[in-house]
């Protein structure tokens, strides 16, 4: 595996089937491969990735397009070469050649894949071992991240990774009780140990008691609270840190509800809960802007899974349908695209503090 420089064309070219030489900007001048714990500059690295290649520009006109190629020897890179043919095409550079050469026609995947660039991305999901967010994560690892589940029970990761089919190259398990700030701290050093980096986070545990109002015991309230609002200020204490102290940029995705919108029957606590997560979500979106740290709410409608089974009783589905324009419950998948959205630094580069609903219409259905 090899990791290529950032390459440029200048504006208004993607669309050419060819490039000539001629037409790029120099003196571009190559330096050796180096190792890439040596670099440090404004293109992304990955230690875990080997080599790369550095290119200056002396001359500054504005570009443009920019892409980074991971990728394997035969893999086709941004530009629609090859590993192979691309740096042949380098070499011929750097010999100050003057010839053409065949790009791939732009299409519609790639421009895809240059908006919503995940790959070597990593991606914390804390809940992760669960229904909706195990989804999330799957659809991270899919769009080329690296993911770290996040919960109590190994078993429940290790059943989505089987399904995923998955190496550990890729995806990992870190057991670890989100309310306990001990064992959220050692989170983020173990991730970075094994992947290098860590871009994204989304905090996902929750937990949905239903008792009725008059008859919450004290420790059912505390609990919820722990788990579904200070389990998540903790995380983002811990990686709001990691991120402001290392100057990077980053995207936080916390898991809503509807129950943070309007208050929902049945589920007291979890609703205040889910407000006060939203109300989070809005302070530190403010507060990290600057950073370059994006924290936005991921609010799902309803969505059958085990933490609400015990809540969604005949009545209740009955109820809950009744009110969804769609008429039906969300998949779980249903959620990647959003997720996608709100982890990309590009697609999502200018939305923080934002509540993105996904859930059928219900919370626009009145009379
Ligand atoms: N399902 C819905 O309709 C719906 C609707 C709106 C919002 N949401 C929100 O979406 C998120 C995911 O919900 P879900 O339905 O997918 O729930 P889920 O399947 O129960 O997943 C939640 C996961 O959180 C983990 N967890 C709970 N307490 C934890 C703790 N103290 N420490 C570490 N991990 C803990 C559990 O994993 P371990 O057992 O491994 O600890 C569990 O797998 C929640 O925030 C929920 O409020 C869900």
């Amino acid at each position: 595996m090899f990791s290529l420089p950032e390459f440029f064309f200048p504006p208004g070219r993607r669309l050419l089937k060819s490039l000539r030489l001629e037409n790029l900007p120099k003196p571009i001048t190559w330096t050796k491969p180096r190792r890439l714990a040596d670099f440090a500059g404004p293109l992304e690295t990955s230690p875990s990735r080997g080599l790369f290649c550095k290119f200056k520009r002396s001359d500054p006109p504005l570009w443009l397009y920019s892409f980074r190629a991971n990728m394997e020897r035969t893999r086709r890179t941004a530009s629609g070469l090859t590993y192979l043919e691309f740096w042949d095409f380098l070499e011929r550079l750097q010999g100050g050649a003057n010839e053409e050469v065949e790009l791939k026609e732009h299409n519609a995947s790639k421009f895809l894949k240059g908006l919503f660039d995940l790959e070597d991305k990593v991606a914390v999901v804390v809940g992760g071992t669960g229904v909706l967010c195990g989804a999330m994560a799957w659809g991270l690892w899919r769009a080329g991240c690296r993911v770290v589940l996040v919960g109590r029970h190994q078993d429940k990761a290790e059943a989505h990774f089987k399904e995923w089919e998955t190496s550990p190259d890729e995806a990992r398990f870190f057991k670890a009780d989100a309310t306990e700030r001990d064992q959220v701290a050692k989170i983020i050093p173990a991730v970075t140990k094994w992947f290098g980096r860590l871009d994204i986070w989304i905090n996902g545990v929750a937990i949905n008691p239903p008792s009725p109002y008059l008859e919450i015991p004290d420790e059912e309230f505390e609990a919820i609270l722990d788990t579904n609002l200070k389990a998540v200020h903790i995380a983002c204490q811990a990686i709001g840190k990691h991120w402001i102290d290392r100057g990077q940029r980053g995207s936080i995705i916390n898991m809503s509800s509807m129950a943070a919108i309007r208050p929902l029957s049945r589920v007291f606590v979890y609703s205040l809960s889910k407000s006060a997560l939203w109300n989070l979500t809005q302070n530190l979106a403010r507060e990290w802007a600057d950073y370059g740290i994006r924290v936005n709410s991921l609010c799902p409608g309803f969505f059958p899974a085990e933490q609400n089974r015990r809540v969604l009783d005949k009545s209740r589905v009955r109820a809950i349908l009744g009110h969804t324009p769609m008429k039906r419950f969300g998949e779980p998948e249903e959620l990647i695209g959003a997720t996608l959205l709100l982890a990309s630094e590009k697609a999502g580069s200018f939305i923080t503090g934002s509540n993105l609903i996904v859930d059928g219409g219900f919370s626009v259905t009145s009379i």
